[in-house]
């Protein structure tokens, strides 16, 4: 049997296929650059602590240096039989410096190391989704400002209802990845807590010191329980929710885009960077990156669906299970980073057709509204002011024409109440500019979301 680092009570060597079952340096090797900075952290703080002297810390951090070198330009060779990332860099470091190798090691375990180096990538990784989602928002609100003049059918029920400017549409997404922004922020603060020090799982005996560590590595909390700080996979799971509501966020733009998109509708064209064409049919441009988007947020969510299953009924403290924490995220990691960039260059280049917008306005009796509330202005209960309008509509409808092309004779028809004024009200920007409630569509409001989100912008 070749001998394994934690070798000495075996009699018999591993089975291959345990081995292949077992070994996770094929993808934790990723978490390199982090075991290698949490190591050196460690060995700083076992000299200050009197456990190393200087000497020994600086030559196993100049080693540790080594080794990354080695590994940033592919002359690591990875071993499955040393099975995770911690193992194959302490044993290259111990091959390079020798014996002392083996003193970096005194009072930490694979669980607490494991959890501190999952935490500084996952932390890593947080900061990198908010640059990406701010990028996101910068570009959604200079396409506002853009279109703070375009009318757009606004929906409910995916059915024409009021109309809106694009302006104060593209805002609300907006606020979706603020809100997203914030809920990483809000993760971070959990992720960011260094476990160093909890060991196996007990503490441990030697004079280790959590809080130096931490500050060695830029964070502000320690754990405050040995079993918790190697049992917690909380920041991941919340990190990869964080991660599937960004995507959610991310496929309803899409699913947007593509029926945007669609002739019928007509309001976008795809910048030809983002669409493909068809083998077959010569005039086709699709919205794939959008389709993809969509279809990739089920990825994101069956991860965070396998991290919920795979913590569920877990016994104190570590086991091995948690070593599957790894690849939901560095799956979910890749698809957020690349769907966020993807889209933000999108809408950067993507082109709204105003005319194709307003004429589906002028379709869709989308300022009904605007005369039962007229209407209700004069005095007129609002049920019978809406019942009246359903009947103007309808009689506007058989004609075939919107309710302002009536003349005025006709809309005596069905109240009195109704004159010349009427005509200023049923004007579609005009429904837009009148509606100055806080937070709604009217051209001051939007004016006011614009200000605030440069001003969160600049901020954060
Ligand atoms: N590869 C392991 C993981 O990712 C590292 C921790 C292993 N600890 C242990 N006691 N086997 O979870």
């Amino acid at each position: 049997a070749e001998k394994k680092m934690w070798g000495g009570r075996f009699a018999q060597g591993t089975a291959a296929s345990m081995e292949a079952y077992s070994e996770s340096v094929s993808f934790d090797w990723q978490l390199y650059a982090e075991d290698i900075r949490g190591s050196q952290a460690h060995a700083r703080v076992l000299a200050k602590q009197g456990f190393l002297t200087e000497g020994e810390a600086t030559t196993i951090c100049d080693g540790l240096e080594t080794v990354k070198a080695e590994i940033e330009a592919g002359d690591f060779t990875w071993k499955t039989e040393m099975e995770d990332v911690h193992m194959n860099i302490e044993s290259r470091l111990t091959e390079i410096i020798g014996p002392l190798g083996g003193k970096l090691h005194t009072a930490r375990s694979r669980n607490d190391q494991v959890a501190l180096d999952f935490r500084l990538h996952v932390g890593t990784r947080l900061v990198a989704w908010q640059a990406s989602l701010t990028a996101l928002i910068d570009v959604l609100v200079a396409r506002a400002e853009e279109h703070r003049g375009t009318m757009l059918p606004g929906c409910t029920h995916f059915q024409p209802a009021q109309p809106v400017s694009l302006a104060h549409h593209l805002l609300a997404y907006a606020q979706m990845f603020k809100r997203d922004h914030e809920r990483v922020t809000d993760a971070l603060k959990r992720v960011r807590v260094m476990p160093l020090g909890a060991a196996a799982l007990a503490g441990t005996t030697h004079p280790v010191n959590p809080q130096a560590v931490a500050d060695d590595l830029g964070y502000e909390a320690i754990f405050a329980n040995s079993m918790d700080a190697v049992s917690d996979r909380d920041f991941v799971l919340e990190s990869v929710f964080a991660g599937s509501l960004v995507m959610a966020h991310l496929s309803r733009i899409c699913e947007e885009i593509i029926i945007w998109a669609n002739p019928n509708f007509g309001y976008v064209k795809l910048p030809d960077q983002y669409a493909t064409g068809s083998s077959i049919m010569p005039q086709k441009k699709n919205p794939d990156a959008c389709e993809l988007m969509r279809g990739k947020t089920g990825r994101v969510v069956g991860s965070l669906m396998s991290l919920l299953v795979l913590i569920k009924g877990l016994p104190m403290t570590y086991n091995r299970d948690m070593q599957e924490d790894k690849e939901p995220f560095f799956d979910a990691d890749k698809t957020v980073s690349a769907s966020l960039g993807i889209m933000a260059d999108m809408l950067r280049q993507i082109e709204y057709v105003p005319e194709k917008m307003a004429a589906t306005v002028k379709k869709g009796f989308l300022n009904a509204t605007e005369l039962a509330d007229y209407l209700a202005a004069k005095g007129m209960p609002f049920r019978e002011a809406h019942h009246i309008t359903g009947a103007a509509v309808a009689h506007a409808e058989a004609k075939g024409i919107g309710l302002e092309d009536m003349d005025i004779a006709e809309f005596k028809q069905f109240s009195e109440d109704i004159e010349e004024d009427v005509f200023d009200v049923l004007d579609y920007t005009a429904a837009i500019e009148r509606r100055t409630s806080p937070g709604g569509t009217g051209p001051d409001s939007v004016n006011v979301q614009i200000v605030r989100l440069k001003e969160w912008l600049a901020a954060v």
